[in-house]
């Protein structure tokens, strides 16, 4: 069900710490558990040290025990396209296959469903040393 994560991502969203880019995003995944993990991007003036949504919901999912993602959803600003960047793909393939439906959306709504295995193909996942 979209409707619960689109929810959570639009209330997380404007709580974004992004004074620098004034671009506030927030990611919620969803752990094998069922349970929703929300984080946002949360910037620093020392701007190397900032980090994503991605970053932020993955260690609150992390820290509550699942280390499985079913589903994500990503929201950005109204009218973009706000993808998960390169980094956040890699983050993410650390605790979900190919197949994770990834759910692009803005306020407005969800605007383009993808899988991580479309927008990451060829990844280096942990399988490769988890053998
Ligand atoms: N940002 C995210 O939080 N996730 C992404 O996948 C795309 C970019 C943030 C990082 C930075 O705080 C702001 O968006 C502008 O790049």
């Amino acid at each position: 069900m979209i409707e619960d994560m689109l929810s959570l991502a639009r209330t997380v969203r404007v709580r974004a710490y992004a004074p620098y880019s004034n671009y506030q995003v927030a990611a919620v995944v969803r752990g094998a558990n069922g349970k929703l993990y929300a984080g946002t991007n949360v910037e620093n003036i020392a701007y190397p040290v900032g980090n994503c949504a991605e970053a932020s919901a993955l260690a609150a999912m992390v820290a509550d025990g699942e280390t499985r993602i079913v589903e994500a959803l990503v929201i950005g600003p109204e009218g973009d396209l706000c993808t998960p960047c390169g980094a956040c793909r890699q983050r993410l393939r650390e605790f979900a296959d190919d197949s994770l439906p990834i759910h692009v959306a803005d306020p407005t709504g969800v605007k383009k469903t993808v899988t991580l295995g479309e927008i990451f193909p060829l990844s280096f996942g942990p399988t490769i040393l988890k053998k």
